[in-house]
């Protein structure tokens, strides 16, 4: 019997395949689908800085407005159907989801600064969560704003959340980071648990005709898991934390490609977005059949056979097949 057992953020898990935060993990009923489809941990759709900060200042407005109407304000916040109505509501399905599945649940806070994530990180851990995700999405659009702040504030608040709680802290981040190495040892140094590579920016788009700035979420194409790939593979020697990887993960190659390069597990999001809870199966059909067929018993066997330390060429991962695979792509026009 093929072992596909992994840890992850100290957790064990049945398998390496999580669902990643998405609406598929923002109800009780779908985690259970995707439990019952095999999946091995989830992490739940997130709380968004966003949302504590409209709640603290609808409460703010209502000590000193009364009741009127707080429409006009928050006209930039989705709809209540869209999101979670607060972080109170937030914290109510943490519950309901635990209550409802076997499998680790990790709640996830995504926002850019310490905002009230200190709080709500304490209450998450009390609603039940196996662990945290933060994803510390922020555009770095402001030119007065080094890298180097950004990167102390993150290490601030992954600080301030470790010293909150106990749980494992993983910390989910963008690749865009002048030197990604140095900054993921950082973070490994401050104690974060785990790093989930990578987050993928939505991009808006303009609409033409009528001249507005509009959201539109593109789905990832798999050979986007090139980019977590290269990048798992050179910090699996660098870092102590587990390593996630999620973009671009539809396949059980892909899956396989990036255990062997160091991931703890992968994440899946726009996989189960477009063919839903059965594409769990289908992965881990293929893992196990492949696995079979090369001789590999666990998947603790492959963790990392491929990373840059291990792999016969150690360089590649850098510059090194740079020039080779540009001359290798041969024009058919
Ligand atoms: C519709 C949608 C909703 C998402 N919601 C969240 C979220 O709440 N929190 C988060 O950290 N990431 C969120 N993500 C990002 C995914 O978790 C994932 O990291 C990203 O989509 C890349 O993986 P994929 O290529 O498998 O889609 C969302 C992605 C999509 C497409």
């Amino acid at each position: 019997m093929m072992d596909l057992r992994t840890r992850y953020l100290g957790l064990d898990l049945k398998n390496p395949l999580v669902a990643a935060a998405s609406p598929m993990t923002k109800e009780a009923s779908s985690v259970r689908e995707l439990e019952d489809a095999g999946i091995g941990a989830v992490v739940m759709h997130s709380l968004f800085q966003e949302q504590i900060e409209h709640e603290d200042a609808e409460q703010e407005h209502y000590a000193e407005h009364g009741t009127e109407s707080f429409a006009e304000a928050t006209s930039y916040f989705p709809a209540q159907t869209d999101f979670y109505r607060g972080p109170e509501q937030y914290l109510e399905h943490v519950t309901a989801i635990k209550d409802a599945v076997d499998i680790p649940v990790i709640v996830s806070l995504n926002g850019t600064s310490r905002g009230g994530w200190i709080e709500y990180a304490k209450k998450a851990a009390q609603a039940g969560a196996d662990a945290l995700e933060l994803n510390l999405y922020q555009i770095a659009a402001d030119p007065a704003v080094d890298g180097a702040a950004i990167e102390d504030r993150y290490i601030e608040v992954l600080r301030e959340v470790k010293k909150a709680v106990k749980l494992p802290v993983s910390v989910k981040l963008v690749p865009y980071f002048s030197s990604l190495a140095h900054f993921a040892k950082r973070l490994d140094d401050a104690g974060a648990d785990g790093l989930v590579l990578f987050n993928r920016f939505y991009q808006p788009d303009i609409a033409l005709e009528l001249l507005e700035v509009v959201p539109d979420v593109m789905l990832s194409s798999p050979h986007e898991m090139r980019l977590p790939l290269r990048w798992i593979a050179i910090l699996d020697p660098i870092v102590d934390a587990s390593l996630a990887a999620t973009t671009g993960v539809y396949s059980s190659f892909d899956v396989l490609k990036l255990l062997m390069a160091g991931a703890d597990v992968t994440q899946l999001c726009a996989a189960l977005l477009r063919i839903g809870p059965k594409a769990v199966g289908h992965i881990l059909d293929g893992m196990m059949e492949w696995m079979d067929e090369h001789e590999y018993e666990s998947v603790q066997q492959m963790q990392g056979s491929m990373n840059q330390r291990s792999c016969p060429d150690p360089t590649a991962f850098e510059r090194g097949h740079y020039m080779k695979a540009l001359n290798s792509y041969s024009l058919n026009i």
